[in-house]
């Protein structure tokens, strides 16, 4: 009879779930009525694993729940709005995504860029993948590390700094370069997420991205300045908000591959790290039920990106102490 009904609702395009499967995962979006928080929310309530997805900003989230909860997808989606309902938002998440903050102007630095809600995370939900998207990432997390370490709770295996999109860029670019689908390309971004700190690694990019080193170059710095292209396209209405939306939900969903056993699942990621005098630094990362399960460190540099690291390296340790200073101040 089960099997019956079960084949009855599969023909009617129901997804059932096996017993024995965990796939009930809690999302919290921390600044979900955004230009990212939005559509971000949307490609997560289209994730199966997902069964609550809390939806928190200081504005608009009842609005936009109401209008998620109506997809006919099995996640139950909740409507958080002040910070006197962070709280409950976060309450026994198994992943939060902070896209909260706010978007950089032409002319402005991702320095002039800040939001934190670490503390809520520590009280409320201290074992939870946190995946930070609010710029400038290379100082957020430094800072999330720092006061998360005070409330007794930090675990570096557990806060990433969201550098999906360097990689979503960098393989549509070469894709797109080479003739190929953007999706079959493999290329590790590693550092951090602004300017020089980003290092794309096309010596290691499978299709090869072949190329004079003059062609090499223009590319590492489009991706290096991409954001920056978006910036001025949109000029003065944000930075990108759809391919970021498109890189979190791609992040978390590998965050939740990891949580649910899911084996071989890898992203470069910016977390705490010894892979170079950088603290804090983007390496391919294996991703498992706690978080990081293995970092794969350096990829093989050839000369021209021994010289990006070294450049990217002091910008990146500065990054890092002004993080610090800010979270100690
Ligand atoms: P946005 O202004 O459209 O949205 C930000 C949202 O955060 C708004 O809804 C706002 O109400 C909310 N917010 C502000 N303060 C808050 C608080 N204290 N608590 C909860 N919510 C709060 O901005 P956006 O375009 O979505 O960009 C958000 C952030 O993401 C910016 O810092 C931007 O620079 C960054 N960003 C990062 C990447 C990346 O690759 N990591 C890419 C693009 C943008
Ligand atoms: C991006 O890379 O697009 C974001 O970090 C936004 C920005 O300000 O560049």
């Amino acid at each position: 009879m089960l099997k019956q009904v079960t084949k009855q609702l599969a023909l009617q395009g129901v997804r059932t779930f096996s017993v024995g499967q965990q796939n009930n995962y809690k999302v919290t979006v921390c600044g979900a009525a955004g230009g990212i928080g939005q559509p971000l929310s949307l490609l997560l309530k289209q994730n199966p694993l997902v069964t609550d997805l809390a939806l928190y900003d200081i504005v608009h989230t009842p609005g936009v729940a109401a209008d998620l909860s109506h997809i006919d997808t099995k996640s139950k989606t909740a409507g958080f709005i002040g910070a006197d309902q962070l709280g409950d938002s976060l309450k026994g998440s198994d992943v939060v995504v902070i896209p909260a903050g706010v978007p950089r102007k032409p002319g402005m630095t991702r320095d002039d860029l800040f939001n934190d809600i670490s503390n809520s995370i520590a009280k409320n939900c201290p074992k939870a993948l946190v995946a930070i998207i609010t710029n400038p990432v290379n100082t957020c997390v430094p800072i999330a590390a720092e006061i998360l370490k005070k409330a007794g709770v930090y675990d570096p295996k557990r806060l990433f700094g969201v550098s999906t999109l360097d990689v979503v860029r960098a393989r549509a670019f070469i894709g797109h370069a080479l003739g190929v689908d953007p999706q079959t390309v493999q290329i590790p971004v590693i550092g951090g997420h602004s300017g020089v700190t980003i290092l794309p690694v096309l010596s290691q990019s499978q299709p090869l991205f072949k190329g004079n080193q003059d062609t090499i170059e223009k590319l590492t710095v489009r991706i290096q300045e991409a954001g920056t292209e978006v910036v001025k396209a949109k000029a003065g209405a944000g930075s990108a908000t759809l391919s970021m939306a498109y890189a979190g939900a791609r992040f978390a969903g590998s965050l939740l591959k990891g949580l649910n056993g899911e084996k071989n699942v890898i992203e470069c990621s910016y977390v705490q790290s010894t892979v170079t005098e950088a603290t804090f630094f983007s390496t391919p990362l294996v991703l498992g039920k706690n978080g990081v399960q293995e970092n794969l460190g350096l990829p093989k540099l050839n000369d021209y990106e021994k010289k990006l690291l070294e450049a990217a390296i002091p910008e990146l340790k500065k990054n890092i102490q002004k993080g610090i200073d800010f979270a100690n101040a």
